[in-house]
């Protein structure tokens, strides 16, 4: 058997990547909690990845829509002390433009993409503090960084992904704990359906398959990557953006307007 790794809790872990990150966590070494709404899913997947590996596999079914629901998962990640690993996955997104749009499935968008996952990491990160030791990874998309593609409301939600894994990584560095945001481009997994535009609307040469997609991440995670985006293949355009908003930080606040502002 491989070493012990501690737990892994992952949300979103029914289908598409969250699945893959289970099975992979587990053949790493991690003990697994596996968070979503199918509970039949989750148990098939806990079946198979128990028999592959002997790991200790249990499962919450939870909306994480749902505030009780969510506050278990909390509760969860702040009593048991062996999870080591908190993996944000879970997330809808959709293609539809703003006048085409239910505000009020924007809402709930909102508040699994972006609420749930802050909720969560607020619950994992002060017991990885205490304990010097623990990671999180973030499920964002390179939406976050090209919001035009989809829709405004999913890009959004994965700016924020992004912008808080940034500051977290800023804040927990020193601390024992590492972050990770992952930015996929688009991946071969039930979200199209879902989010209404199938994926055979999509050209093949943009799609990767989540097993890649979490292989290629898992390398990002090992080399100490903030950010990893695997389909990106020239990384020196995302080290040269990345430099360029360092390069602008320190002069984003100052006591005059800019000369170009001039009236
Ligand atoms: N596929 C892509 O092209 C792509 C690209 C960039 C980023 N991403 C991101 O990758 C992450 C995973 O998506 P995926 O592509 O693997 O899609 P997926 O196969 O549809 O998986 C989404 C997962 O989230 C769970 N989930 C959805 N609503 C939930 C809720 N209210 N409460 C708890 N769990 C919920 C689903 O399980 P249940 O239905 O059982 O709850 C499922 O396990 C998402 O954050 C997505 O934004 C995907």
């Amino acid at each position: 058997m491989t070493q012990h790794l501690g737990t892994a809790l992952v949300t979103g872990a029914s289908s598409g990547i969250g699945a893959v990150y289970a099975e992979r966590l587990a053949r790493r070494g991690y003990d697994l909690v596996l968070v979503a709404r199918n509970r039949d899913r989750l148990a098939t997947l806990a079946a198979r990845i128990t028999n592959d590996t002997r790991r200790s596999v249990e499962i919450l079914d939870a909306d994480l829509n749902d505030r009780n629901a969510l506050a278990a998962v909390e509760a969860k990640l702040k009593e048991d002390a062996s999870i080591t690993l908190l993996v944000n996955n879970a997330g809808v997104g959709t293609h539809t433009p703003l006048l085409d749009s239910d505000v009020d499935a924007m809402t709930r968008m909102i508040d699994l993409n972006v609420t749930a996952l802050t909720r969560l990491t607020y619950a994992a990160v002060p017991g990885f503090v205490g304990r010097g030791n623990g990671a999180v990874i973030n499920i964002a998309s390179i939406v976050g960084i090209a919001p035009e593609i989809l829709n405004g409301v999913y890009g959004g939600t994965k700016a924020f992904v992004l912008a808080f894994s940034q500051s977290l990584h800023r804040e927990l560095a020193d601390k024992g704990v590492r972050i990770q945001a992952v930015l996929p481009g688009a991946t071969a997994t039930d979200f199209w359906e879902t989010g209404g535009l199938p994926l055979e609307n999509l050209d093949k040469a943009i799609v990767m398959s989540a097993g890649d997609l979490v292989d290629a991440a898992l390398v990002g995670f090992d080399r100490g990557e903030l950010v990893t985006i695997p389909s990106l293949h020239d990384g020196a355009k995302w080290d040269a953006y990345e430099a360029a908003r360092q390069a602008m930080a320190p002069e984003l606040s100052t006591d005059t307007p800019a000369a170009r502002y001039a009236a």
